[in-house]
């Protein structure tokens, strides 16, 4: 399967991606990285892997759609059939959503659907949870929705600052994802009717 990586930052999820879906045997491989921000410093290391790259700056378009619609034309050239975002730090319209549905893969770093959106890893803290993770969904309209694929699970500690609980949380990230793909790639799980099943058959 040919997989197109979404990132606005540090792109260490889109790494680990990369490096399982090297191996001979996964079923996907990583063909392109998009960023919404010329300056992620994931692009570089996907360039060093060989993986090419596009940036699509926000700024350089008069509207969401404007900026969506080169997106979309660059996927039509490459073809993916599933795309993974991976810390991509924009809501895609429904319209994007809909060309794309049940192939789309988001990770976020909680047990959704506790703490959406921003600073998950502080309000995990503030709230007194012993608990903290990451799941990996399929996207639907809602920022952070969408029906679960895999969630792995981190002790949060009693001294934990969002730094050191993020990092914790971070390792677990880079294995799921890779799992979450897997599933996916294989067939081994889909998204129906807003959910996700899981055949019987594997
Ligand atoms: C990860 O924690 C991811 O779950 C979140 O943003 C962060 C991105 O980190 N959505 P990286 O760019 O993959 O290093």
């Amino acid at each position: 399967k040919r997989v197109v990586a979404f990132i606005s930052g540090g792109g260490s999820n889109m790494l680990a991606l990369a490096r399982a879906t090297q191996a001979a045997d996964y079923p996907a491989e990583i063909i392109a990285v998009i960023s919404d921000r010329p300056d992620a410093g994931g692009l570089s290391k996907a360039q060093a892997l060989g993986i090419p790259t596009f940036a699509f700056a926000r700024r350089d378009f008069d509207s969401k759609d404007a900026h969506e619609a080169a997106i979309l034309a660059e996927l039509g050239r490459l073809s993916p059939d599933i795309l993974c975002l991976a810390g991509y730090m924009r809501l895609l319209s429904g319209a994007f959503i809909q060309r794309y549905e049940g192939r789309i893969l988001n990770i976020h770093p909680s047990l959704l659907p506790l703490f959406p959106g921003l600073h998950t890893h502080q309000r995990a803290i503030d709230a007194g949870m012993t608990e903290a993770g990451c799941t990996v969904h399929f996207v639907t309209e809602g920022m952070d929705e969408g029906p679960v694929v895999l969630q792995g699970t981190v002790p949060v500690l009693r001294d934990d600052t969002a730094e050191t609980l993020s990092a914790r949380v971070l390792r677990v990230e880079h294995l799921l994802y890779p799992q979450a793909l897997l599933q996916l790639a294989n067939g081994s799980v889909r998204m129906e009717d807003g959910r996700t099943v899981r055949p019987l058959s594997r």
